[in-house]
């Protein structure tokens, strides 16, 4: 097997001016963290944006180095790239379309030409760096044009690419003027996976309704060539997660996290914000609580901790003074003197602190409308190492949920009953939690990350194998 060369808008590093100064910082979001912390063992490479715009050459020549010593190459995008191709094209029209919020969409000309200038980007940088050899992975929504754009320069070329986030029904999917010209840019990949069985149905329907594309199982021919799409559900790096949880320092920080909320159930919740998380729907679920179980006022705590995400973006603005005033108000009304049902940090955290704030929650809520995978579950599961107490509860419309089937499943639209698992999981007997955790942390370890790139790249090579026997027919 040849050494991989990964692409994706995100890199798992970003560069930030802090104090005039350019530091490196780890990336959020799935993609990042669950490929980043070992996609050099192997020594891959890895493309993609490192999250500014440099003054000039020197800071390109200087973040060009810096990036070069972590086996990474940085794109850079112009703030006309970030508008259309960014902000636009990938987060206010993909985003929303595959999350089923078709009325988030902007659908903008400028934003498609964008898409494609900037997808050809990645392609005339990647072509510097590729060779026959190489194994390319191309990850998320950002780049679907980029394999058929690769594949063009390149026949032989053996071209993965994975869907991070939910592929939607094709009556959805349909929606979309540039249809044709997605479906086809993914077709340039040779295994092009998803998280779950449903997303593969949902992808394959478009082809055959969009392309006229019939798929026989699992595949389909596109210009003589035999296409593979499969479900291909995420891990975590389990280990990292475990060991960190067993270690004295982050044991020691999880102390301090419940002595500072004494006599409280802690109730953890982290995402990157964003609509498709579901926060507004959590907060309502836990006013419903506390409304109708006043016992609870003082005893329990929401600590909800959420990264900023695409900033730029309306409805994130919009997200964000919902969540503030929301917040504002439930702490308003059902908070006392020294205590307030919210806990709420707007900001990123470092890992060890992460560790900590997973160890010592009783509750992880997970809440999302819609998830691709959701690995903040996972690595809630793979941190309760020590007692193995704790409860998840998870959306059933997150990736996650078909794996994870002994958590307590919920469904984020019915408040209700939202409010009703979080009371019966803050009463949940320990004995249940123990099982439950168990039973889940069985799945995750075994499933980690490592598994899931070595099951990809292992089809992969199968697909180009049996492409070739076909040719040779
Ligand atoms: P998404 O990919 O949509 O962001 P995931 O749950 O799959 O959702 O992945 C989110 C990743 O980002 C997780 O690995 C999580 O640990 C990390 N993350 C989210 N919020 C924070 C935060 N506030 N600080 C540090 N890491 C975070
Ligand atoms: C999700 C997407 C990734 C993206 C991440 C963070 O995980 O699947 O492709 O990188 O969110 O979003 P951002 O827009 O900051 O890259």
């Amino acid at each position: 097997m040849g050494k991989t060369f990964i692409i994706s808008n995100r890199l798992p590093v970003k560069i930030e001016r802090k104090k005039n100064k350019l530091v490196v910082t780890r990336s959020e979001g799935g993609l990042a963290t669950g490929l980043g912390s070992f996609y050099r063992e192997d020594g891959s490479w890895w493309l993609g944006w490192p999250g500014i715009i440099p003054k000039n050459t020197e800071e390109e020549e200087f973040i060009r180095k810096e990036l070069h010593s972590l086996n990474l190459i940085p794109v850079f995008l112009t703030p006309e790239d970030i508008k259309g191709y960014y902000e636009g094209f990938s987060n206010a029209v993909l985003w929303p379309l595959c999350h089923y919020r078709p009325s988030f969409v902007d659908f903008n000309e400028a934003y498609w030409n964008s898409y494609l200038n900037v997808n050809n980007k990645f392609a005339s940088e990647a072509l510097k760096h590729l060779d026959n050899d190489t194994n390319i992975w191309i990850h998320d929504y950002q780049l679907m044009a980029l394999p058929e754009l690769l594949r063009k320069h390149d026949q032989s070329f053996t071209i993965g690419y994975f869907h991070h986030i939910p592929f939607p029904p094709e009556e959805l999917f349909r929606m979309l003027p540039w249809r044709g010209q997605l479906l086809k840019g993914l077709l340039g990949a040779d295994l092009i996976g998803f998280h779950t069985f449903e997303d593969t149905q949902n992808f394959l329907n478009s082809c055959s309704s969009n392309l006229r594309m019939e798929a026989h199982y699992n595949n389909l021919k596109c210009n003589g060539r035999r296409i593979f799409v499969e479900a291909f559900p995420m891990g975590i790096d389990y280990e990292k997660f475990k060991n960190a949880a067993l270690s004295q320092e982050v044991l020691q920080k999880a102390r301090e996290v419940k002595e500072y909320y004494r006599n409280q159930k802690i109730i953890l919740s982290v995402d990157r914000l964003d609509y498709s998380k579901g926060i507004i729907e959590r907060l309502r679920a836990l006013e419903r609580l506390l409304k109708s179980h006043p016992e609870m006022i003082g005893k329990i705590v929401l600590y909800m901790l959420i990264v900023p995400s695409r900033d730029e973006v309306s409805a994130y603005k919009k997200l964000r003074n919902d969540i503030d005033r929301l917040v504002g108000n439930i702490n308003a009304v059902y908070g006392r003197p020294g205590w307030s049902p919210v806990a709420y940090f707007y900001q990123s955290v470092p890992f060890e602190e992460l560790s900590a704030l997973y160890v010592a929650a009783d509750i992880c809520f997970v809440n999302s409308i819609r998830d691709g995978m959701n690995l903040v579950a996972k690595e809630y599961i793979a941190s309760k190492q020590s007692d193995k107490r704790g409860v998840l509860l998870l959306s059933e419309f997150t990736g996650a949920s078909k794996e994870l089937t002994d958590a307590v499943l919920i469904n984020p639209h019915d408040s209700i009953k939202v409010s009703a698992s979080l009371y019966h999981a803050l009463n949940m007997p320990v004995k249940e939690q123990k099982e439950r955790i168990q039973a889940c942390q069985h799945i995750v370890e075994k499933f980690h990350v490592h598994h899931w790139v070595k099951l990809f790249m292992e089809r992969l090579q199968e697909t180009k194998h049996l492409q070739r026997k076909e040719l040779a027919r």
